[in-house]
């Protein structure tokens, strides 16, 4: 089989490009990649079964050759930051919306099979007391420039099920965590401020909650979609690992010998999102997926010890993205 996949030189496309080729060796993948700040080429070059191309998603006659050629195409490729998308929006709407839109129009031409991945954080949030989780049947309310164009492009993809008739899958899942993540985000860049002896960066009060949930375990529920998913339906991809961010810096700083209160809170994310969590109940009942990664502490140990042996990998991003958030505004509180 010969799969597409965009964005495979990011955190999430890296690991699944990582996984299918060492556990499916019938298959080939080719990587379509802009290769941007977020990407790494290292991440996937020089593996057996995998072509790297460089390319923008958004270039229609570069994306059509692509398609032609393969069988099943996964789209990872996105802007997928918050923070940066409350700070330049454009490039959001060029590869999320632009980008997805090029693709379904190949996809469409060529009559290919199509996964679309997407975020739990196309529903807006939660209050911390509601007793409900995102399902499939909760209404889009994003907040963000980036959840917003990550919610047009599910729309995209819907629209184009029902007019065209793509045979096409949709995911949505929640916060992931893991090896190659960049250290823009708030797992590896806490674990990398410590290794550098710097504390830990806390938005507002810290008690926003996520619902985490490891890499390998997101995209063994990819592969379960598009092997057994309905054909124009949505799955969403949970692992009950809800958390508040004051809890998973504590443990960050717990699990690399420090003091827990070693941390300091820093100015507050516009619009930041209260909380999410997701109910996996279709995905698991229907599908029979299940996480292997359910104790967040040891799937957390695994990737500080990743993110210690591997400095070469994160090293060049790490002044980058901090002149980047201290360029933002951003200031400790206290
Ligand atoms: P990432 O930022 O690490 O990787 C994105 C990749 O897309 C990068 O390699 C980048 O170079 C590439 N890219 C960006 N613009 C491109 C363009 N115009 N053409 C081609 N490639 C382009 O992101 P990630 O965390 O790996 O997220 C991957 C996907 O999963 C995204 O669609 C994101 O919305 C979704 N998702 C992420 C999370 C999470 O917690 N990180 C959770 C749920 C869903
Ligand atoms: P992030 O990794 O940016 O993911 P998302 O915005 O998609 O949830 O942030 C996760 C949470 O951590 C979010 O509530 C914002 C918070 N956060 C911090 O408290 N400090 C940080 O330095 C960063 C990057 C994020």
């Amino acid at each position: 089989m010969k799969v597409l996949v965009t964005g495979g030189a990011g955190f999430i496309g890296a690991n699944f490009v990582r996984s299918t080729v060492a556990e499916r060796p019938d298959t080939t993948v080719t990587v379509l990649d802009a290769l941007t700040y977020a990407a790494s080429r290292s991440s996937v070059e020089g593996l057996a079964g995998v072509r790297l191309v460089e390319g923008d998603v958004a270039d229609a006659d570069l994306v059509d050759a692509l398609v032609a050629e393969a069988d099943l195409v996964v789209h990872f490729a996105a802007e997928s930051h918050n923070d940066n998308s409350l700070v330049t929006p454009w490039p959001f709407v060029h590869t999320n919306l632009v980008g997805t839109f090029t693709l379904l129009e190949a996809v469409r031409r060529h009559k290919k099979r199509y996964h679309h991945i997407s975020t739990d954080e196309v529903f807006g949030d939660l209050e911390l007391d509601d007793p409900g989780r995102f399902n499939e049947l909760t209404p889009y309310n994003p907040s963000s420039p980036y959840s917003s164009t990550k919610a047009g492009s599910d729309l995209l993809v819907r629209a184009w099920v029902r007019s065209f008739g793509l045979e096409a899958t949709i995911s949505n899942c929640s916060n992931n965590y893991g090896p190659f993540q960049h250290v823009e985000k708030f797992i590896p860049r806490q674990i990398t401020n410590v290794i550098d002896g710097v504390r830990p960066r806390l938005y507002g009060t810290g008690e926003n909650v996520r619902d985490w949930i490891h890499v390998a375990d997101h995209n063994a529920a990819v592969w379960t979609i598009i092997e057994r998913g309905r054909i124009g339906e949505t799955y969403l991809i949970g692992a009950d690992g809800e958390m508040n961010n004051v809890s998973v810096i504590r443990l960050v700083l717990e699990l690399m010998g420090q003091d827990p209160d070693a941390f300091d809170h820093v100015t507050d994310r516009p619009g930041h999102d209260l909380r999410y969590a997701i109910d996996p109940t279709r995905l698991r009942g229907e599908l029979g997926w299940e996480p292997r990664f359910t104790s967040f502490r040891d799937g957390l140990e695994d990737t500080i010890a990743w993110y210690r042996s591997h400095e070469s990998w994160w090293r060049d991003a790490k002044e980058t993205t901090e002149q980047r958030y201290r360029a933002a505004g951003e200031q400790i509180r206290g």
